[in-house]
């Protein structure tokens, strides 16, 4: 079943280019003054228990700045007083722990493949950040990734505490520069959203892939998302970009539910929300569909009253509006239909207030967030208080939803509509010319849902 899927796929596309993580190094550093010097640090692995460990993801700032992705890496970088260097701390090769665990591009493979000037191992970190950090005014280092580190620059600041009479070097001050590198993230390349369109159709396909061959009463969540994540494997990427969600009936009433263990029974709508990780990139989708192919006039009442606020909620991604425009236009959307269908009694203006308005009962996240290489991206969304202006290049999700949980103390559910739950998720990319659904090859109109369930 998963070869079909395949068929359907773009090509899987190159990776980002060692010239375009210098780029952005070149970019990050025209920020900094030369007695700057930038720390990233990668934590190192966990474990789940005795010797086998949590599976390793790097921190996505490095990731972003050099695609690194082994454990245990530091990158740095200062001003030589003629340009800027760059330095990647890493494991060292290790033929004993190769044999067990795999191959390490180690620090030859480091300098050789990888977008840095100069590698070393992770055990000269100390050595190599002391002496660059002695004559700097500034670090930019994220406190609480790697203690060790931590303890080199506050190390640092107390020597130019104690040669601050004599010499006046050293550090005065650190800077988290996470937010410098958010600006950066939140505009998109064109590799990057390559990236992030291979990961959108694996995602896409794999619910399909689900509502194709999942499709049937009494089939286990669990069931379905071993075909999702199943196939995020067989399609080549790392598989989830966050745990996925698949949750029928009450469940899908349920925002984050993932324990997926229960049955679909005769007449739930079952909510998946789940996306791939390509290469860093992560895709976010959420499609709910009545398990047993068709859906009731209840549930299409609410699944239609959702798409026509996603759809409401899209075309206000353009260039020039504010973040929450779409999040503006979804909630006018479903508080007119909710009052049209009986469940609101308020007027528009009291269903929309958000002290008082009933809206929020049944709609209480927020429309988007940011994508992309964190599935909950970077970037500030209220720069100076007010709502971000949308850019070519950024990417958010666009996901409404209805969520009438009978099962809730704090409300009344409607009867009619009693544990339905409906969540509509697409990833959008901003272009000068109206939005891109990057998730586009995820049907998700009424027709053309009960015709694939299987
Ligand atoms: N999957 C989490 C979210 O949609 O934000
Ligand atoms: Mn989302
Ligand atoms: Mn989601």
């Amino acid at each position: 079943m998963f070869a079909e899927m395949l068929e359907r796929i773009g090509e899987m596309p190159a990776p980002i280019s060692n010239s375009e993580y210098i780029s952005r190094q070149s970019k990050l550093f025209d920020t900094l003054a030369e007695s700057d010097v930038l720390i990233l640090c990668a934590a190192g692995e966990t474990i789940h228990s005795n010797d086998v460990h949590h599976p390793y993801r790097t921190q996505s700032n490095l990731l972003y700045l050099t695609g690194w992705t082994e454990p245990e890496a530091v990158f740095c970088a200062c001003h030589n007083g003629k340009e800027w260097e760059t330095h990647l701390f890493v494991q060292p090769k290790d033929t004993l722990r190769e044999i067990w665990e795999g191959r390490r591009p180690g620090v030859e493979g480091a300098v050789a493949d990888w977008p840095v000037d100069f590698a070393h191992p992770i055990g000269e970190v100390s050595k190599v950040l002391g002496k660059m950090m002695s004559n700097c005014t500034k670090v930019l280092h994220r406190v609480g990734v790697k203690s060790s580190v931590d303890e080199l620059v506050i190390d640092a600041i107390q020597r130019r505490d104690r040669a601050r009479q004599k010499l006046g070097s050293g550090p005065i001050a650190v800077e988290d520069p996470s937010n410098r590198i958010a600006e950066m993230r939140l505009i998109k390349s064109e590799s990057e959203i390559e990236q992030m369109r291979f990961a959108s159709d694996v995602s896409s396909m794999a619910h399909v892939a689900a509502m194709k061959h999942g499709g049937g009463v009494n089939v286990m969540e669990h069931q379905l998302q071993a075909i999702i994540e199943g196939f995020f494997r067989y399609a080549g990427t790392s598989g989830w970009s966050y745990p996925s969600i698949v949750g029928s009936g009450e469940n899908a009433t349920i925002l984050h539910y993932k324990i997926n263990e229960d049955h679909c029974r005769d007449g739930d709508v079952v909510l998946i929300d789940a996306g791939a990780e390509f290469r860093g990139y992560a895709a976010d989708i959420t499609r709910s569909w009545p398990n047993n192919g068709k859906f009731t006039e209840a549930q299409k009442e609410i699944y239609q009253l959702v798409l026509d606020a996603q759809n409401a909620a899209i075309a206000e991604c353009v260039v020039g509006n504010p973040y929450n425009a779409p999040h503006e236009a979804a909630r006018t959307v479903l508080a007119k239909g909710l009052i049209d269908l009986g469940v609101i009694k308020q007027s528009l203006p009291e269903a929309l207030n958000l002290e008082t308005g009933e809206l929020k009962i049944w709609y209480m996240h927020n429309t988007s967030h940011w994508i992309g290489l964190d599935v909950h991206d970077v970037g500030v969304y209220l720069p100076g208080g007010k709502p971000r202006l949308l850019e070519a290049g950024m990417c958010l999700t666009v996901e409404p939803g209805l969520y009438f949980g009978a099962w809730r103390p704090d409300a009344t559910c409607p009867e009619r509509y009693s544990n339905i739950g409906i969540r509509i998720e697409d990833d959008i990319l901003i272009t000068d010319s109206g939005p891109v659904i990057l998730t586009d090859k995820c049907p998700k109109t009424i027709d053309e849902i009960e015709s694939i369930i299987g």
